[in-house]
């Protein structure tokens, strides 16, 4: 059994005792179209994939069937959306899904655990956090990428942003509007600021995908070493 969400992190409804899937609607919507921008990043390739904010867990465990020689590292800061994961994962039974660990970027040295030390980290995806989140995310969400990424990492996001200080469909600026009126330190980002975010950590925005409902991924790829 699943229970729907629908509002991530604000609902406060506990898991039912029988399961702690939870089901978000939007996961129905941009399951595939996420897939198809962000496929070519992670099929035939090997490593770790960290997932930051993996909220419900169904796009960890979705992707992770699809690469079976990529290690799918989900993670969430909430115990509700960890539990979550760990439902899916184990009515998944997939031996390339990890447990989901703890990591909170509010906390500038996150880091992540993987199998072991040696483990290379090729794709870390963040969908749909840093506008219901403080800039500080963003700001740890990069500077953990820069420490993190061997030669080759990718950096996906996901979400609504403002190109060059402008939002880019009337729903985007209603929906920032509202981020901002539940929390003044949330709001709609802008790629530009994102963008030089990730240039102070030696990474390089390669590519903007047009996605359905005014979204967008962004890909960031790890500068070579001076
Ligand atoms: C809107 S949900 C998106 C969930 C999922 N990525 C998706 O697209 O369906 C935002 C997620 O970010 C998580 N989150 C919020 N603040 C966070 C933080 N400081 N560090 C890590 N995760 C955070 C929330 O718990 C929630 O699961």
């Amino acid at each position: 059994m699943t229970r729907p969400v629908f509002e991530f992190g604000t609902n406060g409804l506990p898991p039912p005792e029988s399961d702690g899937r939870l089901d978000a609607p939007a996961f129905h919507r941009n399951c595939e179209p996420i897939w198809q921008a962000i496929k070519s990043f992670l099929i035939g390739k090997t490593g770790a994939v960290l997932e930051i904010g993996s909220g419900t867990g169904q796009h960890a465990v979705t992707y992770a069937a699809r690469t079976p020689d990529l290690t799918w590292w989900p993670s969430d800061i909430s115990p509700l959306h960890r539990a979550s994961i760990d439902a899916w994962r184990q009515s998944a039974a997939l031996a390339n899904l990890r447990p989901p660990q703890s990591i909170d970027l509010m906390t500038a040295d996150w880091n992540w655990r993987g199998d072991n030390d040696c483990e290379n980290l090729a794709v870390l995806l963040c969908f749909n956090v840093l506008h219901i989140a403080p800039w500080r995310v963003a700001e740890n969400l990069f500077a953990g990428a820069g420490r993190q990424f061997g030669e080759g990492g990718h950096l996906l996001l996901y979400g609504p942003y403002k190109r060059d200080g402008v939002h880019t469909a009337p729903s985007n600026a209603a929906f920032d509007a509202s981020l901002r009126a539940r929390n003044p330190d949330w709001g709609v980002r802008d790629m530009t600021d994102v963008t030089a975010l990730a240039q102070r950590h030696r990474l390089t925005r390669t590519d903007i995908i047009d996605m359905p409902a005014n979204n967008l991924v962004l890909v960031f790829a790890r500068e070579p070493a001076a």
